[in-house]
């Protein structure tokens, strides 16, 4: 009797309007694919690398100095330990000024976006997006009733002279942008970095139009050389740019923490929107030892080599056997290559070219707020084992030569 009685039209008839926008797919719960494939498709981190010693060592710290804390609520901003590592070790980073009460924990950087997202979004409401974007904070900001509005960008980033002929577009409807959601360090998906001056005038921009900016820096201090220019959030002062930062591609994904940064009286807004008791405290307090530590930046230090050695192999294994096929340009950090392809070589063609050889890439419309996909391919070299990558570019060339015979065939 259950299953018939929640059927799809019931289903429909009951959930939310947000439910609805969501629709009835549940995001990355796809079963693993059983093939042993190559992947260059998730943006996760290198497995051999993951922290279990320093996770453990923290651990063992916080039961043995700070266990009933630890094992309590520590309410909703999270817990103080953490909160105070993290407002001096940003102060110290962005070189601004950053106390406790603009810090909140939250349960990974998508958390922190969908709260931000409760906080500021009506039905009706326009957000500026970068475009390409991360699918996942586009269908947050979306399920909220909210208009999209893609901003371009170029190879260094989002296109700063857009972004001012569509805030004054809205201010010529009488309207403005809640905010402007970017990932301007180390983009996912595009790889790059937005220059210092861009940035400046996004900040200008921010301020003239009266908006905000949401900077998700889930990728920023995984840099290769040089660090990256300061962040929107340190270039505002800290006033029109919250920063959501995450735990996960530094440390691991399966943490579930992150925080973010903000004008206090904002944060606090934030803080009272959500009823979930808070993030873990466990888990916020060995992360703020690790922090205490200095484990966490040795450890952000090495990871800095091991992608930067795999993002080299990648671009040996992609000059060898793909390039007649693509361009891209060297991201300064993070986990993705973009690839753009010439309007010969379908970029759809060549992910199911890929698949069929068991190598696993990403592309396509959902990094498109508008939905208008162009001719690219993301790579990320992050996760997949140092020994698959020569192997996977081989067979990618063979997918993307695969494609062009055929195209030239027609
Ligand atoms: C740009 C960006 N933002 C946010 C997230 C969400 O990460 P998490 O919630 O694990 O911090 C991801 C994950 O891939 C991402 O790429």
């Amino acid at each position: 009797m259950a299953e018939t009685y929640w059927d799809a039209n019931h289903l429909e008839e009951v959930v939310s309007q947000r439910a609805k926008i969501l629709g009835p797919t549940v995001w990355a719960a796809a079963a693993p694919d059983p093939r042993p494939v190559i992947s260059f498709a998730g943006g996760l981190p290198d497995i051999p690398s993951l922290p279990g010693e320093i996770l453990v060592k923290a651990a063992r710290w916080v039961v043995d100095n700070d266990a009933k804390e630890a094992l309590e609520y520590n309410g909703t901003f999270g817990p103080r330990p953490l909160r105070q590592a993290l407002a001096e070790r940003s102060s110290r980073l962005e070189g601004i000024p950053v106390s406790m009460d603009q810090v909140m924990v939250v349960s990974g950087s998508a958390h922190g976006i969908g709260i931000m997202a409760e906080t500021l979004l009506d039905p009706g409401d326009t957000v500026l997006v970068e475009s390409p974007n991360f699918p996942g904070s586009m269908r947050t900001i979306r399920s909220f009733g909210a208009e999209q509005v893609a901003v371009p960008m170029d190879d260094l980033g989002l296109r700063v002279d857009r972004l001012e002929e569509e805030l004054q577009k809205l201010a010529d409807a009488g309207k403005r942008a809640k905010f402007i959601y970017c990932i301007p360090t180390h983009q996912n998906p595009a790889g790059c970095t937005l220059p210092l001056d861009r940035r400046e005038r996004m900040v200008e921009l921010a301020r003239q139009y009266n908006t905000l900016i949401l900077e998700d820096d889930a990728y920023g201090e995984l840099w290769f050389d040089n660090p990256p220019p300061p962040s929107l959030f340190a270039l505002s002062g800290g006033d029109h740019a919250v920063k959501i930062s995450s735990f996960s591609k530094v440390l691991a994904t399966g943490l579930r923490l992150g925080w973010t940064m903000g004008p206090s009286a904002l944060v606090s807004r934030m803080a009272a929107v959500r009823f979930d008791m808070g993030s873990s405290s466990f888990l916020g307090r060995v992360v703020g030892q690790a922090i205490r530590s200095g484990d966490m930046d040795r450890h952000i230090e090495n990871l800095r080599g091991i992608y930067k050695r795999k993002l080299d192999r990648m671009e040996d294994g992609l000059r060898r056997y793909c390039a007649p096929y693509c361009t891209w340009h060297r991201p300064e950090g993070g986990f993705f290559l973009w690839l753009e392809l010439p309007a010969g070589i379908p970029s759809r063609d060549v992910q199911a070219a890929a698949n069929e050889k068991g190598v696993i890439i990403g592309q396509g419309a959902q990094f498109f707020a508008d939905g208008r996909a162009t001719n690219h391919v993301r790579l990320a070299f992050s996760y997949v084992p140092m020994e698959e990558i020569e192997e996977g570019c081989h067979r990618l060339g063979e997918a993307m030569a695969e494609v062009a015979a055929r195209a030239a065939s027609k």
